[in-house]
């Protein structure tokens, strides 16, 4: 069955989404599109087709779509999600799904009374060699994990923050650690599991924005591996890194922006080469992390029934790690899962009780 996209904003990413969409060899077409600026939306659908519809409510209101991929601004999804599922049509969003707890839960409670789903994209953890990591971490595979270091240690200019959206706690929810480091930290916790505690410290160092522009976190998870989570638009080398320590081996993935099965590195332990050689010839599966490969796990997922990947459960344990980073950052103090409930600064907005350089934004 071929899936009909609807899709919200046709700016940057909404691109990639086209794109991908026109690669899956016919499980989906765009339906329709809509964005606030019509010039946009209409250059848009002549490149990749669709009707145009005048805004999200139009398009729920003409039909036709399965699903609707929300390309907007982060502080416009989870209005626009709940929208879709009150109308029982299904959602993928754009990351951030939501800029706090307090949003997500409204969105989980939005799903339980319409019983359509919301999924969020987190392309990163659809990759080959990302999902036979996370079976042999539970498999046990390759040892017990020990150490894991996680970094997202990216560049964006002062320009990168002349969209309006970017850099305030209001629409974009949050720096780095919100904005860009959520790719990896989600990655991450796909493969190694549940988080249970951390302690963080945060920055704004150079970029005129409200939130930080740099974070530094040691996550102790529920299995006792301790991470290093490094966020930061400082850098001018860039690199998306991750790595997991194991008993029998560590494991590297060395990226920017998508994977292949080239960017990962496999380093046995001195006694365990030969016994792993096979398994990580046979992990090499040719499917690259991206967006394609995680709509086609979506599209499966709504044909069959099934909860749409990734749930607006696994979303919700990621952006707790999130709050409770935010948190320990700007409260100095270790932070544990399940602490940041309705009653903390934090469950409404990843600012909490307010950064420790709350002077006026963009003009620091
Ligand atoms: N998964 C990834 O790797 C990845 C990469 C980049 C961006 N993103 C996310 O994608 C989202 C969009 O980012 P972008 O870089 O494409 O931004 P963008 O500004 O280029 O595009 C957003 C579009 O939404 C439109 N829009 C604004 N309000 C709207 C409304 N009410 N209804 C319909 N359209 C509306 C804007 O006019 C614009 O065309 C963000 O949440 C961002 O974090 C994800």
């Amino acid at each position: 069955m071929t899936t009909r996209v609807g899709i919200i904003g046709t700016g940057g990413i909404a691109n990639v989404h086209a794109e991908s969409l026109s690669r899956l060899n016919g499980a989906a077409e765009i339906a329709a599109v809509a964005d606030i600026d019509e010039a946009r939306s209409r250059d848009f659908a002549a490149k990749w087709g669709g009707r145009v519809d005048a805004s999200l409510d139009e398009m729920l209101e003409r039909g036709g779509i399965d699903i609707v991929h929300l390309c907007s601004p982060p502080g416009l999804h989870v209005a626009q999600g709940e929208a879709a599922l009150a109308a029982g049509v299904s959602v993928l969003s754009e990351k951030p799904p939501a800029l706090s707890l307090a949003e997500l839960d409204r969105i989980r409670a939005a799903e339980r009374r319409t019983g359509a789903s919301f999924a969020t994209v987190s392309q990163h953890r659809f990759g080959g060699r990302a999902r036979w990591l996370a079976e042999r971490t539970r498999d046990g595979g390759l040892g017990e994990a020990m150490t894991a270091v996680c970094h997202t240690l990216w560049y964006r200019p002062d320009s990168y923050f002349d969209l309006p959206w970017r850099g305030t706690w209001d629409s974009e929810g949050g720096g780095p650690t919100m904005g860009h480091g959520i790719h990896q930290i989600d990655t991450m916790l796909s493969i190694l599991g549940p988080w249970r505690e951390v302690t963080a410290v945060a920055a704004r160092r150079a970029r005129p924005v409200e939130t930080e522009d740099l974070s530094a976190a040691l996550v102790t998870l529920e299995s006792g591996a301790v991470v290093s989570v490094v966020n930061s638009l400082l850098s001018p080398r860039e690199t998306s890194y991750l790595r997991f320590d194991y008993t029998h081996a560590t494991v590297e993935l060395e990226h920017l922006y998508g994977y292949g099965d080239d960017s990962w590195r496999l380093t046995p332990a001195p006694d365990a080469a030969e016994s792993l050689a096979a398994d990580w010839e046979a992990s090499e599966m040719g499917i690259s992390s991206g967006h394609g490969a995680q709509f086609a796990e979506v599209y499966r997922a709504l044909d069959e029934g099934r909860p749409l990947p990734v749930t607006s459960a696994d979303a919700r344990d990621t952006l707790e790690l999130l709050a409770a980073i935010y948190a320990s950052a700007f409260e100095h103090r270790p932070v544990t899962r399940g602490e940041i409930g309705e009653d903390s600064p934090f469950y409404g907005s990843m600012r909490g009780s307010g950064a420790p350089w709350a002077s006026p934004a963009r003009t620091a």
